[in-house]
């Protein structure tokens, strides 16, 4: 369930707001009013110099704005004490901002230590936290953070913002300085803990594959601290707003919505199985069966295990191999098209959440979806080749 503030306000609300920092010509955030949803992550993407931090630095008060309003929980954040303010809301710098002369313990442990935990609740936080961002609590607590890379850093600087608690998470390039295997792992890592904690993020990142990933809405800020568009991923990418946000999200925009679809969603074309351990006679009935070039071979509990190549002319079994990849129901079509050129295979066995068999996505299915999806994109119609 989506948390709620009290009378259903948003978390976040900034309205007109603007800034022009001392002695510039052109404001680098711009009449910018914008709702962010209790329990949400909003992204703010967009070309370098285009505000984003300065608007995550307003909603902070660590600047103040030279007009316009922010709300934060309903309450106009120039009413709340600074030092109040900051324990609701979490801040994850742009290059990690760790304090350099303390260790990553007591960096983590900032904001607790400001709400007076003892020690011992302190310790278990810290420890809790570090093993959330994937990083050991015995090797790294005692640590300063010279003695960390660039990307450790910066996930200690996501423990601490998470330290105290807060609703409101203000997250500026948190996975910026990770490299792309890491950073694909930490961001499921990230929306997992999102899905039980349900805190209301806000989120800049340069990259719009992450945007798209991670983002309930994204807003695509343009030069001069405008926001162009702000909707969810499905909309911005199915119906661009201009030529700015077009351009923006790049040709392949009907690829990038395959990422949005889960493969557990969709009605799955079956695919000839037999019981695992079956003999000849039960195999060469299931060939007889089918115009498939193999037989999908599940346990006792309805597992897809392995497979049966049938082969020739005739369709003779072959020897069972193993199936070495299936789809789960949160995987998207894009990794379905991902694992098929990987594995080089054109079939994928999915199966549920318990690990049982659900039906397959083939190429043919994918072609079909890809198809459709482009047809109603006129736009960005890179449209699959009949094989
Ligand atoms: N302290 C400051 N004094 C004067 N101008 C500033 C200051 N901080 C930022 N600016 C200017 O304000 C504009 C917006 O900067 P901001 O840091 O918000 O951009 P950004 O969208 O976060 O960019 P990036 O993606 O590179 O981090 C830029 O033109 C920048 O030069
Ligand atoms: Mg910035």
């Amino acid at each position: 369930m989506t948390p709620r503030t009290a009378d259903d306000h948003p978390m976040i609300r900034l309205e007109g707001l603007t800034k022009y920092y001392p002695g510039q010509k052109q404001a680098a955030v711009d009449g910018l009013t914008l709702d962010v949803p209790a329990g949400e992550i909003v992204i703010f993407v967009g070309p370098s110099g285009c505000g984003k931090t300065t608007t995550m630095k307003l909603i902070n008060r660590l600047i103040e704005p030279t007009s316009g309003r922010i709300h934060l929980d309903g309450t106009d954040v120039t009413e709340v004490p600074v030092h109040l303010l900051r324990r609701r809301i979490g801040y994850t710098i742009q290059q990690g901002g760790l304090f350099p002369h303390r260790t990553v313990a007591d960096n983590i442990a900032t904001v607790p230590r400001m709400l007076g935990w003892d020690k011992r609740r302190i310790g278990e936080r810290v420890d809790a936290l570090l093993d959330l961002v994937g990083l050991d609590p015995q090797t790294y607590r005692k640590r300063y953070p010279r003695q960390l890379s660039g990307g450790q850093q910066q996930r200690v600087g996501v423990a601490r913002a998470l330290g105290g608690d807060p609703q409101v998470m203000l997250m500026d390039e948190p996975f910026g300085a990770i490299d792309p295997l890491n950073r694909d792992a930490l961001q499921n890592e990230f929306l997992r803990i999102q899905a039980e904690v349900r805190k209301t993020i806000v989120f800049v990142t340069h990259d719009i594959d992450e945007a798209v990933k991670m983002g309930d809405r994204i807003a695509i800020f343009g030069d001069g601290g405008t926001v162009h568009q702000y909707d969810t991923p499905e909309n911005i990418l199915a119906d661009p707003a201009d030529p700015f946000v077009a351009d923006f999200i790049g040709s392949g925009a009907s690829v990038r919505r395959l990422s949005l679809t889960p493969v557990g969603g969709l009605a799955l074309p079956e695919w000839p199985t037999v019981a695992r351990g079956s003999d000849q006679a039960a195999r060469a009935a299931a060939a007889a069966g089918t115009d498939r070039d193999h037989l999908l071979v599940l346990d006792d509990e309805g597992h897809p295990t392995g497979w049966i190549p049938l082969l020739g002319p005739e369709r003779r079994p072959g020897e069972e191999l193993p199936l070495l990849s299936r789809l789960g129901p949160d995987d998207s079509l894009f990794d379905a098209l991902d694992l098929m050129l990987s594995a080089n295979s054109s079939v994928l066995a999915v199966v549920d959440g318990d690990g049982r068999y659900r039906g397959v996505v083939d190429m043919d299915s994918l072609r079909t979806l890809i198809n459709a999806r482009a047809a109603s994109d006129p736009q960005d119609s890179p449209r699959m080749q009949e094989a």
